[in-house]
């Protein structure tokens, strides 16, 4: 979380680092800043509460000259979100300007020694200490801004990016990291830095990515050193940088027409589905290729179990996973949020495969969690969105579901894609240990090519469920539910719901609504119902009549033509039949849609909820 952008070269930087703030705003944007260099060398700082918005009216009338700054969007962690709190932070002499994207866990014990030296903090920040270490080791040891830098990162735990400015050197960029994401983008007579490549699409396609515990030095003058800091000697190494064509498209990051990012996402799966199987299933050969499976088979045929960890979307993506690894391969599967995972002891055996699932690649406890288990020797294959992120950096095999960025908070097209990426995986497993038949194995690949298109009927109900969403937007809380398959589903419908239109909700498997939830069924209480026809349908059918007979209002998922439910519940959308496994993709379709229409009637900002941020790098 939070978004980190830099500039150095001879155009202004200030529109840069306010377009490239507006590309990073889905990382939080509880507050936004910028520092700048002009060419008398005085070193200003403008910082506003909110969004980049905000910051832009507020700077509207000073001095945004100079040709080298830094900016900043903020996701609050230490200090609530106010313009002392926001980044960049001055050191004590306002020599230096600092960003931060990431958490100095030892920032309180190196606070301490710094009063003790005099120095005095404005913000209750962890990243002003660090700014604050950075001056005094600087004129405490006589050294260089870049040995400073890297004498400070050797005091600090935690994860971090960072971006330093030092107006006696206008001359230089100085960045770092550990554990939080870091590019440089490198242009003509001029170098881009940022959280992510968005910022730095339009003006290049060269990149470096910036490895943890480097730290970049970038000049004026076209020079860029990077230097690892941890090594014995303080000056590190000097590392050939390794420049990267950037595979990202400008049309990409823009709305397309759309009024959201959503629903932009929401309308783009039946391609980026597409997308995602390319080169994978072959429905004319009626075969799978999934080439981090092929190449890593020996793991998984000889796997006792398979742990998935993930968080928020992606956990409900890796419970899908359970049900189809464990009907087609016959492994057992233990589905863990990685926050927990990391930090209770798990037993983990070296002939365990840990799958990790993360669209951004960067989220700080799945890192954290597939580095602990690769520490006992298990085997780490990672379902990814982002290429060249952190999660398939450090794992050992994985498969990337190429569907471009997601900018909207709310995950839409990336579950669908992780959902198919891990659905092609229990085939690929479950043929090769032979514990599927060839006949399902047939169905399923064939289903599969059949997906984009039957998404597309979905989506064709958009204007209706946005039609009776409007009757919800009185609701306080929602209920979901879902069995097997479609369980996940209605924990991931919930999930959307709260995310962005602030209404209670909660996903349930429907036969556990009896032991509790059923308390809660009134004649004001919504119900959601996924109910395909497979697998437990008569028993969800019975879950319906339960909620009817008290009253509820309930909003039925079904498979078409399904004259059974329509007689008893208020609302009902269609989706076409499919194989019980692939109806996951079909049936969270009418859910991100109703989520999205409930949120847009409310007024709510649908592409940047209060409080969340795309990409948590903090644990
Ligand atoms: C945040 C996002 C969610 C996402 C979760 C996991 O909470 O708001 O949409 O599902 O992080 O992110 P990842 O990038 O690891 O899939």
């Amino acid at each position: 979380m939070c978004g980190i952008v830099g500039y150095i070269g001879k155009r202004k930087a200030y529109p840069i680092l306010i377009k490239g703030l507006h590309r990073l705003e889905y990382r939080g944007y509880d507050s936004a800043g910028v520092a700048l260099i002009n060419e008398q060398g005085q070193l200003n700082i403008y910082k506003a509460k909110g969004k980049v918005a905000e910051l832009e009216t507020f700077a509207a009338d000073k001095d945004t000259s100079g040709t080298i700054g830094i900016a900043h969007t903020r996701w609050a962690t230490h200090g609530e979100p106010n313009t002392v709190n926001a980044h960049p932070h001055y050191s004590e002499s306002e020599r230096l300007a600092i960003i931060h994207n990431g958490i100095i866990e030892n920032y309180a014990v190196l606070k301490a020694g710094l009063q003790q030296e005099g120095y005095t903090f404005k913000s209750e920040t962890d990243t002003e200490v660090l700014v604050q270490l950075i001056e005094y080791t600087q004129m405490d040891k006589h050294v260089d801004l870049k040995t400073a830098v890297q004498l400070a990162l050797q005091q600090v735990v935690g994860a971090y990016a960072i971006a330093v400015l030092d107006k006696e050197h206008p001359d230089t960029l100085i960045a770092a990291r550990k554990g939080s994401p870091l590019v440089v983008g490198i242009g003509e007579d001029e170098y881009f830095l940022a959280s992510d490549a968005t910022p730095i699409v339009e003006y290049t396609d060269q990149v470096i990515y910036i490895e943890d515990e480097e730290v970049v030095v970038l000049t004026v003058n076209s020079q860029l050193s990077i230097f690892n800091y941890q090594l014995s000697t303080i000056n590190g190494v000097d590392k050939t940088p390794q420049i990267k064509r950037l595979e990202l498209s400008l049309s990409q990051l823009e709305k397309g027409g759309y009024p959201h990012f959503m629903l932009k996402e929401i309308f783009e799966q039946p391609r980026t589905l597409t997308d995602s199987m390319r080169g994978r299933v072959n429905v004319r050969q009626d075969n799978i290729a999934l080439s981090g499976f092929i190449d890593n088979k020996e793991r998984f045929l000889n796997a006792k179990r398979i742990i998935i960890t993930a968080c928020g979307t992606s956990w409900h993506a890796g419970l899908i996973a359970m049900y189809a690894i464990e009907e087609f391969a016959q492994i057992p599967v233990e589905v863990e949020y990685s926050s927990e995972f990391r930090y209770r002891k798990p037993v983990i055996n070296k002939d365990d495969v840990v799958i990790a699932i993360s669209q951004s690649g960067e989220t700080a406890d799945t890192l954290a969690a597939i580095q602990l288990a690769k520490s006992k020797g298990a085997f780490i294959f990672s379902i990814c969105n982002v290429i060249g992120a952190s999660i398939p950096r450090v794992s050992d095999s994985g498969c990337y579901t190429h569907v471009g960025p997601e900018i909207g908070v709310a995950s839409t097209k990336a579950f669908t894609a992780q959902v198919t990426a891990l659905t092609m995986l229990a085939l690929c497993i479950g043929r090769e240990k032979g514990t599927m038949s060839e006949d399902k194995y047939l169905a399923v690949v064939r289903e599969l090519g059949r997906i984009p298109d039957k998404i597309s009927r979905v989506l064709e109900q958009d204007a209706r469920i946005a039609d009776f969403a409007k009757t919800f937007t009185y609701a306080q809380n929602f209920i979901y539910l879902g069995r097997g398959y479609n369980y996940p589903v209605a924990m991931e419908g919930a999930l959307k719901l709260k995310e962005i239109s602030y209404i209670h909700a909660e996903g349930y498997p429907a036969a556990e609504m009896k032991h509790g939830p059923i308390a809660l069924i009134s004649q004001e209480m919504p119900v959601v119902v996924v109910a395909p026809r497979c697998g437990t349908y008569e028993k969800v059918v019975s879950n319906i009549q339960e909620i009817k007979a008290r009253k509820g209002k309930v909003i039925a998922v079904v498979t078409e033509g399904d004259e059974i439910v329509r007689k008893i519940a208020d609302y009902v959308i269609e989706v076409p039949e499919s194989e019980e496994c692939l109806t996951p993709l079909l049936t969270v379709i009418p859910l991100q849609l109703l989520a999205y229409h409930i949120a847009v009637v409310k007024g709510c900002d649908v592409d940047q909820p209060r409080n969340l941020a795309k990409s948590v790098t903090v644990e």
